[in-house]
């Protein structure tokens, strides 16, 4: 059977979580072996509270009997767990390939400890080869894909059976292409200032560790091993 390099990051990832924390559960493939593991946890006896990252997410904590709280029920989340989509070693990430990109950002902003799970194929030397998604608002989104169109950043809609993809919170996403040579500082200010985008998929410096499985097991880095690691 092949190496299962998601399942072996998303639970060595449980290892950060306590009695008593409030966690942030993160959405994708990866995340699900997270979750997995949580439930089961929680089955053996740990006592914990979770905000979820999508809808997917929280049907699937609620059916493995996962204590859930609402987002604006907490000051602060302890640790958040995210897959990503790719990563560079300055530890600048492109998220939101799932669709959750929005709900994401909220749950790590409010967190202490940020961890992003992965397989080894997310470790880039440069991010943007994986197309950047944004998440823009349905009213007047045919005008800000222009705004995206005239900023160079071949701005695709996301469809989902040949209809345009709903995000959980009622809004789109258009996937830039923008490639792995632009400055993701410039394009951070860029669509920040764009009118009509509600959040993006750059995740720039916003973790502590990342869990990376491999052929040779689960390795976690922070911000200065990583350095030293080759891709
Ligand atoms: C969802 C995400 C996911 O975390 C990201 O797409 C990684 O997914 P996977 O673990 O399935 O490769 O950002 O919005």
């Amino acid at each position: 059977m092949p190496i299962n390099k998601k399942k072996i990051a998303g639970e060595k990832a449980t290892e950060y979580i306590k009695d008593g924390m409030t966690v942030g559960l993160g959405t994708g493939s990866t995340a699900k072996y997270l979750v997995e593991k949580v439930g089961e946890m929680v089955k053996n006896g740990l006592k914990i509270q979770a905000v979820a990252t999508s809808r997917a997410t929280e049907n699937m904590a609620k059916e493995l009997g996962i204590s859930l709280v609402d987002v604006n029920d907490v000051d602060y989340i302890d640790v958040a767990i995210d897959g990503v989509d790719e990563i560079d070693r300055d530890f600048n990430a492109t998220k939101g390939g799932g669709g959750a990109l929005f709900r994401e950002k909220i749950v790590a902003s409010l967190a202490k400890k940020v961890i992003w799970i992965m397989d080894d194929s997310k470790l880039v030397e440069s991010i943007g080869e994986f197309p950047l998604p944004v998440e823009i608002l349905p009213y007047g989104y045919k005008a800000t894909f222009k705004r995206l169109k005239a900023l160079g950043y071949d701005p695709v809609m996301r469809l989902k059976n040949n209809e345009l993809y709903v995000t959980d919170n009622g809004n789109y996403i258009a996937d830039l292409h923008i490639g792995s040579h632009a400055n993701s500082d410039d394009i951070k200010q860029k669509l920040d200032n764009t009118v009509g985008v509600l959040e993006t998929g750059q995740f720039l410096k916003m973790c502590d560790y990342i869990v990376v499985g491999t052929c040779n097991g689960a390795r976690v880095y922070d911000a200065i091993s990583i350095k030293q690691e080759k891709f």
